[in-house]
């Protein structure tokens, strides 16, 4: 009877079964376990293949970085928990001690935030650039630069990077570039094929596309770089949740669907924001008054993206007055989901920065990021002039 009971905690039972599954499955499982040491060993050395601790590696973050590879022109990528793990590990995969770090300016302020205030903390010195002037390259990246992190399209501005130059600048001090490249996506831009050497995202937006998780990837056309990388992920324990990735190889299935229909009704609201009393600057890479745009013209060959960002006229009861009006839009601070949503970076993502140095790079108190969704652009565009009209 004792046994028969304490029996169920016993695993490896498994229904017979010559079909495979449509759906990758949901492996859950932290420990793979092996036969003997032989076995385990041989696991160990590259005889044979497999997974035996789910903080160095588990199959739905293996399938998922596979194919997120395939979009990035990727050799090898891997997954962590969040795209700010997937930065955090690059850099504490490659720095030593008196290494410099170089960043751009107009970036998620988070990412700027690490690279300003965290790495300075443990010593690394910080060079800070503009990634639309390729003049302030020299001052900022030199001898002892070890990574450069720029986005293509940053957030939340939409400037973009001198790219070729920058490429250029970092190799010939034999740093390594790494891009954020969340907001423009691999359909927007692949960096890695046009001389990066690391590319990662946060996979928590526009790639799994439904605000349900956090993950981030890192991929590379260099394999032994992605070998110290993944070394460094089970080290520092930055690994990516099973569930996560299984949802997220879901989201991605559709990214490219998505993507163009988002990207068309940006388009459409950018144009539409134009003609509004009350709207005073729209930013979108597409117009020609864009600061960026002969780049933008060359780099984004797919398309201008899905985010807009516009200045709404008037103070914070202006600002109140179009978020309260504009119901069926979430006010919240992520972008790629499949709905449209808005947030205001000045009260989020960039509310730490002093505010002279936030105004500098453009980001004013009434500025509004439009991540656009996949919905009728008709809805849309109903939903932001009942909002627009509310503000006045
Ligand atoms: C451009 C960019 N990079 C990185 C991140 C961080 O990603 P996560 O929230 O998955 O850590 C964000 C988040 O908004 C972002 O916008």
């Amino acid at each position: 009877m004792k046994e028969k009971k304490t029996s169920v905690v016993r695993r490896g039972i498994w229904p017979a079964n010559t079909g495979k599954p449509v759906v990758t499955p949901l492996t859950p499982s932290v420990v793979y376990h092996y036969k003997d040491v032989d076995e385990l060993r041989s696991k160990h050395e590259g005889g044979i293949v497999g997974f035996d601790y789910a903080r160095d590696g588990h199959p739905n973050a293996e399938i998922l970085a596979e194919k997120i590879s395939r979009l990035e022109g990727a050799s090898s990528g891997c997954m962590t928990a969040s795209g700010m793990s997937a930065i955090s590990v690059a850099f504490l995969s490659f720095l030593k001690k008196g290494d410099k770090i170089a960043v751009a300016s107009q970036m998620y302020g988070r990412s700027l935030r690490m690279m300003k205030e965290e790495w300075p903390r443990m010593g690394f010195e910080t060079e800070i650039f503009n990634a639309s002037d390729p003049s302030t390259f020299d001052n900022a990246i030199g001898v002892g630069t070890r990574i450069v992190l720029a986005e293509i399209v940053s957030n939340p501005m939409l400037r973009i990077t001198h790219f070729e130059e920058l490429v250029e600048k970092a190799k010939s001090v034999g740093a390594l570039l790494l891009i954020d490249n969340t907001f423009t996506t691999p359909n927007g831009f692949r960096p890695l094929e046009h001389g990066a050497d690391l590319v990662m995202n946060s996979v928590t937006k526009m790639l799994s596309g439904h605000s349900d998780l956090n993950l981030g990837y890192i991929g590379a056309t260099d394999d032994t770089l992605m070998e110290r990388i993944t070394e460094a992920i089970g080290i520092y324990g930055f690994n990516s949740s099973p569930y996560n990735c299984w949802m997220a190889e879901r989201g991605l299935h559709t990214f490219d669907l998505r993507y163009h229909q988002a990207q068309k009704n940006a388009l459409q609201l950018a144009e539409f924001l134009q003609n509004q009393p009350n709207v005073s600057s729209v930013i979108y890479p597409k117009f020609e008054d864009h600061p960026d745009f002969e780049m933008a013209k060359k780099l984004l060959n797919n398309g201008f993206g899905s985010i807009v960002s516009f200045v709404l006229d008037g103070g914070i009861e202006q600002a109140n007055a179009f978020l309260r009006a504009a119901e069926n839009i979430p006010f919240c601070p992520t972008l790629g989901d499949v709905a449209t949503m808005i947030i205001m970076p000045a009260i989020s993502s960039h509310r730490k920065f002093p505010k002279e140095e936030r105004i500098a790079l453009g980001i004013v108190d009434n500025l509004i990021r439009v991540s656009v969704g996949i919905e009728d652009i008709e809805l849309i565009k109903d939903d932001f002039s009942a909002a627009l009209k509310a503000a006045i």
